[in-house]
Order: structure tokens, then C-alpha cells, then sequence
């Protein structure tokens, strides 16, 4: 199976599992009812901003940040959730960007956007549009959104540099990248590397920081910055670990602090490159 495969099918038991009025968790916390104790996806939005969206769509949160909190929306702006899930974001997004501005949301996974347009209709915000679709392949055309937001979903892509070269592509002049997703710093040996991804995200492949930089610098990007958000604890997934048959202790000192949830931002330049007095703008 592709990994575009399983992501598909473990996001869309997760949809399904909302919609049914379970937990959307698929994690370390998949089989408790509800994120609450989940050390990734709990208390990531403030009352302020639970408060303007449907509870559904709240219960369906399967980030590891708070895009929307950090993009710096502005009225009048058009805004592109890569990864949607059950569109906490969009909406989130919608009403920053209010009626003259858009918020669309990009998922592929067909249980997801039904989640997602459920919870439109119950936000009852007409500003947004769910489009089904691959990050890898983004359907809207050339320097036609102003913020590329996602929020834990770039670290499931098996090609990092395709998506980063369509957000780019996508993104207008001066268009800001401001996404939430997991890092890893430093070394971290193989099989409790891929044990702390489960752990984090179901199935992820989180780049190191300094990947991340150097891919969205190839990508075209500039003033690329990393701050991380929630540093985990190797006590944090201890209990999975544990169950993965590590070894806790002996590995601790290899793990603790290296995995986190980050804030990235970059720019696309603001103009193309000066060709003559003419031609700049
Ligand atoms: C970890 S969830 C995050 C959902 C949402 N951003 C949130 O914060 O709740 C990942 C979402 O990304 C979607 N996804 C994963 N890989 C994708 C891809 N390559 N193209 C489009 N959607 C993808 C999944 O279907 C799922 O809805």
C-alpha cells in the first residue's frame, strides 16, 4: 500500500469516528473517548476562538499547533488550509479573514471533507470552500492566495518538495507560508525515531529543521524561521513507547526534547527579480 493510501484510510476512520461521535484521536490516544489527555492535539485553541465555531468541528482537531493564531490573518486576505481534516482552521480562518476575504480547505480524504462541509453548514459561514484534492497537487491556479496555512499534515507527505514547490506556486507575491507541523532536532537512532512518530501522528515523517529549511529555500522561500511551540517529553509517550517494546529508560537521553511541534514561516518574494527600471514592481 502507498502511504498516501494509509493516511487515507486511517484519516477517514478518524472522520468517521467524530461524525459517529467518537474521537477523532488516532494516535497515541486513539482508543480514549476524546483528545483531553493528549498531549499533541489538546488545549491548542483558546476559548476565544472554540467559542466561534461549531463543538464538531472543535472534537475533530487532529493538529499539533495553532496556524490561525500565529498567520497574522487580515481582512480581505485569501487563505488555503493544506491538509483540512475537519476544517478547525478554515473556519477559524474565515472569520479572521471576514466576508471580502476566503478561506479554502485542500483534503483528500472523502470522509474528511463530508466532516468538513458538515461543520460549514452548522458554522453556517458562506466564506469558505472545501476542495478535494493532494497537497502534492494543489487545484487553484498560480499566485492566487495570500497565506498557505496547514496545521500537522506536510510531515505525512512522501514528497516534501513537491508540496512546498506548489505552495509556492500558489502562493501570491510576498505570500506568507505560516504552518504548524512536527520537527525533529538532532540525531535520534531509526526504530524509536519511527516509534515517536506513530506516537505523535499516526503514521509521519517529520523532517528535521534543518531539512525543512534547506527544502523550502530550494523551494524559492526567504526569511524562513522555525519556533517551536510544545517540545515533547520522552514521559509524554512513555506508556506507547513502552508498548512499542523500547526501552524507555535506555533511550531517553536520545529523545527528550528532540521531538516538537514548530511554527514555520516563510515569504515568497515580494516581486520577481529586478530585470531593469521597467520591469520591477
Ligand atoms: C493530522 S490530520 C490534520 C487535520 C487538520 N489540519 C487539523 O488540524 O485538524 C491530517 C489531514 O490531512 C489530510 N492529508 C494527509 N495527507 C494529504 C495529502 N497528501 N493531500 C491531501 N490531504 C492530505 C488527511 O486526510 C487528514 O484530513
Amino acid at each position: 500500500m502507498e502511504i498516501k493510501d494509509v493516511v487515507k484510510e486511517k484519516y477517514g476512520q478518524a472522520a468517521l469516528r467524530v461524525a459517529t461521535g467518537g474521537s477523532s484521536c488516532c494516535g497515541a490516544t486513539a482508543n480514549l473517548d476524546g483528545c483531553g489527555v493528549d498531549p499533541i492535539t489538546s488545549h491548542l485553541y483558546d476559548a476565544n476562538q472554540t467559542g466561534q465555531i461549531p463543538a464538531e468541528a472543535v472534537k475533530a482537531s487532529l493538529g499539533c499547533g495553532n496556524p490561525t493564531a500565529l498567520a497574522n490573518l487580515k481582512p480581505g486576505e485569501i487563505v488555503l488550509d493544506l491538509g483540512s481534516g475537519g476544517g478547525i482552521d478554515v473556519l477559524l480562518s474565515a472569520r479572521r479573514v471576514g466576508p471580502t476575504g476566503k478561506a479554502y480547505g485542500l483534503d483528500m480524504t472523502d470522509e474528511m471533507l463530508a466532516l468538513a462541509r458538515e461543520n460549514q453548514r452548522k458554522a453556517g459561514v458562506e466564506n469558505v470552500e472545501f476542495l478535494k484534492g493532494e497537497i502534492e497537487s494543489v487545484p487553484l491556479p498560480d499566485d492566487s492566495v495570500d497565506v498557505v496555512i496547514s496545521n500537522c499534515v506536510i510531515n505525512l507527505s512522501a514528497d516534501k518538495d513537491r508540496v512546498l514547490r506548489e505552495t509556492f506556486r500558489v502562493l501570491k507575491p510576498g505570500g506568507r507560508f505560516a504552518v504548524s507541523d512536527v520537527v525533529v532536532r538532532g540525531d535520534v537512532p531509526e526504530q524509536v525515531r519511527r516509534s515517536m512518530e506513530m506516537w505523535v501522528g499516526c503514521i509521519a515523517g517529520a523532517l528535521h529543521d534543518h531539512e525543512y529549511i534547506a527544502k523550502l529555500a530550494k523551494a524559492g522561500f526567504h526569511d524562513i524561521d522555525i519556533e517551536p511551540t510544545r517540545v515533547y517529553s520522552i514521559e509524554d509517550a512513555r506508556q506507547f513507547l513502552t508498548g512499542e517494546g523500547i526501552d524507555v529508560d535506555a533511550v531517553a537521553p536520545l529523545v527528550e526534547n528532540k521531538f516538537m511541534s514548530a511554527f514555520i514561516r516563510a515569504l515568497k518574494p515580494a516581486s520577481k527579480e529586478c530585470c531593469g527600471p521597467a520591469c520591477c514592481g
